[in-house]
Order: structure tokens, then sequence, then C-alpha cells
């Protein structure tokens, strides 16, 4: 039967995006318990050797459906007017310490745009994703931002960085929003901290120096939750910077104002 409905906008790419997350995120829980090689270990970080397997794979899925589009990811590539965004492995030292908190995270976005983003957590199951202007999904339910609009009730993440001294900044963040709000948390993965601000399970998140392959596919998906995400890039290619995200209803600047 003929229809005059257009097909919804970017529909089949993030039905690609989110083809590519399972085959990665399968591969991920395949090899959760098992003996994992390190590529690279640093004071405060891992790579491991299926950070660039779980790439190779996501890259390989996006490439047979689109085959002109770019991919930056955190394990090299290049962009490009239309590109796709992947981190791999976002959560990479919790999965290599046994910690199920880790996902695949992979954004499109077009010509500096994110139009979509999915973001999914193998060890749960759990697919979050959204087009931008469109709601936010969980396994195919909608999801809102918390209506939490008191410091003292919220749950915040506050990461407090290792680079370039972020860290004593980060730490004193902490200690003046402790005193503030209900409880403190950091999960150890930043794509999947910010979809749990999307989902209402915490209220903001705040962190001094992430990449944008961390937060280009959550972003998308805290927005169209009804969230606000701020980025200020901290270098010119803007591939990195610091994050303010919330519900939009908690008096996040307000109660950071006075912070010493
Ligand atoms: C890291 C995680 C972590 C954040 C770091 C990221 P990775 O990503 O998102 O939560 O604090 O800044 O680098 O290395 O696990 O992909
Ligand atoms: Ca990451």
């Amino acid at each position: 039967m003929m229809t005059d409905t257009p097909p919804p906008h970017w529909q089949a790419q993030l039905l690609s995006a989110q083809k590519a997350a399972r085959r990665a995120g399968e591969l991920l829980r395949r090899e959760f318990l098992r003996e994992k090689t390190v590529d690279e270990r640093l004071a405060h970080d891992i790579k491991l050797r299926l950070d660039k397997e779980c790439q190779q794979l996501i890259a390989e899925t996006l490439c047979a459906d689109w085959p002109n589009y770019a991919l930056l990811g955190e394990e090299g590539g290049s962009g490009g007017d239309v590109e796709w965004i992947v981190d791999p492995l976002d959560g990479t030292v919790n999965y290599f310490y046994g910690i199920p908190l880790f996902c695949v995270s992979i954004a499109l976005r077009v010509r500096g745009t994110i139009e979509l983003g999915c973001v999914y957590a193998p060890m749960l199951d759990e697919m979050f994703c959204a087009v931008r202007g469109q709601e936010a999904l969980l396994n195919g339910r909608p999801i809102r931002v918390s209506e939490r609009a008191e410091m003292a009730q919220a749950i915040i993440f506050a990461g407090h960085g290792s680079h370039d001294g972020s860290g004593e900044a980060g730490m004193r963040r902490f200690a003046h929003l402790s005193a503030r709000v209900c409880k403190m948390r950091i999960l150890g993965s930043a794509a999947l901290s910010l979809c749990y601000v999307a989902a209402g399970r915490l209220d903001a998140y705040i962190e001094q120096r992430i990449h944008l392959w961390d937060f280009a596919a959550a972003r998308v998906i805290l927005e169209a939750a009804g969230g606000v995400l701020e980025y200020t890039p901290a270098d010119a290619a803007g591939l990195a910077g610091a994050v303010l995200a919330w519900n939009g209803h908690l008096p996040l600047h307000e109660t950071l104002s006075d912070c010493p």
C-alpha cells in the first residue's frame, strides 16, 4: 500500500549504528571474563587490543552500509562532512577490572551537528538511542531526565580528571558538591553516565576533560530526553574539553559559583 508519510529522518543510519554497537557489544561480552591483551598501560589509563578490534568491527559494519561516510574514533580515523564518531569501548578500565559498567558509543555528525547517537551497554543489554529532535529511547521505551530541582536530593557524577592539573580543581569541586547533594558517583564511563542522566538515574554529570567520542552519542540522547549539555573545548580542534550536563532543573551553575 502506498503511503504519503516520508521515512523518518536518519532512521536507516540509526539502525546501522545500533547493529554495529550490538556486534561490538557481543564481542565485548564474549571476552569479558577472558584474559585481555594490554596494548598500552599509562598511569591512569589502559588501552586493550579489544578496543581496536571493536572499532574495526564497527567500522566494517558501518562502512558496508554507508561507504561514503568518514569515521573518527578513539582508536583512530579521520573526520569528514558526514562522519561517524565512535568510542568502541567507553569504560576500558572498568572492563579490564571485570566491572560490568562499560559501553559502545556511536554518533553521526553531519557538518558539525550531531544528528543521532546510540550507546549500548552489553552486560545489561541496554540500548540508549536518539535522533536529534525526536524522543530518547532506552530499549525502545521513551526516557526523560529527572524532575529533581534541589541539590539536596540530587545524585551527581563529578569526575576529577587526571590531566594538566585538572585533578586538584576537580577534587575541590567534588568536595564542594559532596557537602550539598544527596550522593556523588563516579561510574567510570562518560557515555553511560550521561545516558543515566538522560534516563533520570543521575541528575548531573561534570567532568573537566573528556573527548568528543566519549560524549558525542550521549549528548544527543541527553538533549532529546530534555537535558542540557555545555561543552567547553580545550583545544582548537574541539576534540577534548570540559562537560557540564544536567537535567535542566538543578541550580548547577549557582552551586558551583562559590566553589573554591
Ligand atoms: C574514559 C571514560 C572515563 C572518563 C575518561 C575517558 P575510555 O574513556 O569515559 O569515564 O573519565 O576521561 O577517557 O578510556 O574508557 O574509553
Ligand atoms: Ca572513552
